[in-house]
């Protein structure tokens, strides 16, 4: 299993660390010695996150604090209070998500939830924290992408899914972009000299409250999701986490990695790096769609 090297003076920011695949990471980097804050929807959620942590690492140093990524309001307030302490940012995990609610459904802002959780606050979010992440020397920021990216499609002239939902598609879409996003920045970063390397990662196929938490939206009773059945090869969280701890803090993971599990379909298994598919790479679409971001949300991620 994947050790973390010491992180001793370094301060994370990991979303969606209330459960899933983000709390595995937030663990593990608290284990490692660094300072994690818990970016969460639900402070008492994150509260007992924190405390599953704390009774693994009773010296952890978290901080629980509230962040929805469906809010583009949210969003700002979140980084403006750590904008307003002013301490630098070593690591950004862009992790949190939802996945496919059976219903189109728009956030306060207008924009579809997955594009919006996925893709848009994660932008925005990354966009105003990049002058802490250029504070303080070698900072990264991972992107939890997924296979699903490896089918997926960005539709440049609809990427809110106004004219047909299809559940499975606009997640495919939104995990094609995070990575299409960490690509983007890397080669802004590399382009522009800054001392800040993107990386992207997936985690293969972990039975966590996803699946579920996208068929629940909008209903008042939580559903079942099919996919949680594991007829597939899956594994457990620690394994999942692999890929994005490593993107996040190996010393060998450089700007513009890529890494997922080594096993079969690639569900399953060791972190390893591998190949961004070729619709991820497509030349101009990472400035095309930063742009529409940076429209949509009225931030721009500038280097
Ligand atoms: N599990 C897999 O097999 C798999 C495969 C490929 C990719 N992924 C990706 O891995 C990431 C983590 O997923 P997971 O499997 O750990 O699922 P999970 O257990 O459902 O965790 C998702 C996390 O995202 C948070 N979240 C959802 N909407 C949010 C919002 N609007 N604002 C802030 N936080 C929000 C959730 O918070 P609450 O506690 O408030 O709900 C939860 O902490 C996702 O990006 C997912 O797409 C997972």
């Amino acid at each position: 299993m994947y050790e973390v090297p010491s992180q001793d003076g370094r301060r994370a920011v990991v979303t969606g660390a209330s459960g899933g695949l983000g709390l595995e990471v937030a663990r593990r980097l608290a284990g490692a010695g660094a300072e994690v804050v818990l970016a969460v929807r639900s402070t008492e959620r994150g509260e007992r996150a924190a405390a599953l942590i704390r009774a693994d690492h009773p010296g952890a140093r978290l901080e629980v604090r509230a962040l929805d990524l469906a809010d583009l309001a949210s969003v700002a307030r979140f980084a403006e209070g750590l904008l307003d302490e002013g301490r630098p940012l070593h690591l950004l995990a862009n992790n949190a998500g939802v996945m496919r609610p059976r219903r189109r459904t728009e956030t306060v802002d207008g924009l579809e939830l997955q594009f919006a959780t996925n893709v848009a606050g994660h932008y925005a979010l990354t966009a105003r924290l990049v002058p802490l992440l250029t504070a303080g020397g070698g900072a990264r920021v991972g992107w939890m992408s997924s296979s699903a990216a490896h089918v997926g499609r960005l539709d440049l002239d609809d990427l809110q899914a106004t004219r047909r939902y299809r559940p499975f598609r606009a997640y495919a879409q939104s995990k094609l972009a995070d990575l299409v996003l960490a690509l983007w920045l890397a080669e802004r970063a590399g382009a522009t000299g800054v001392d800040l390397a993107s990386l992207a990662a997936h985690p293969g196929y972990v039975r966590t409250g996803l699946f579920s938490a996208g068929a629940s939206v909008g209903r008042s009773r939580p559903r079942r999701s099919l996919l949680e059945a594991g007829w597939l090869p899956h594994q457990e969280v620690d394994w999942g986490a692999e890929p994005l701890l490593v993107a996040l803090t190996s010393p060998e993971a450089g700007n513009g990695a890529y890494y997922g599990p080594a096993g079969p379909w690639g569900l399953v298994g060791p972190a390893t790096l591998v190949r961004p598919p070729r619709r991820a790479t497509t030349g101009g679409l990472g400035e095309r769609l930063a742009e529409a971001l940076g429209a949509l949300t009225g931030v721009e991620l500038a280097l």
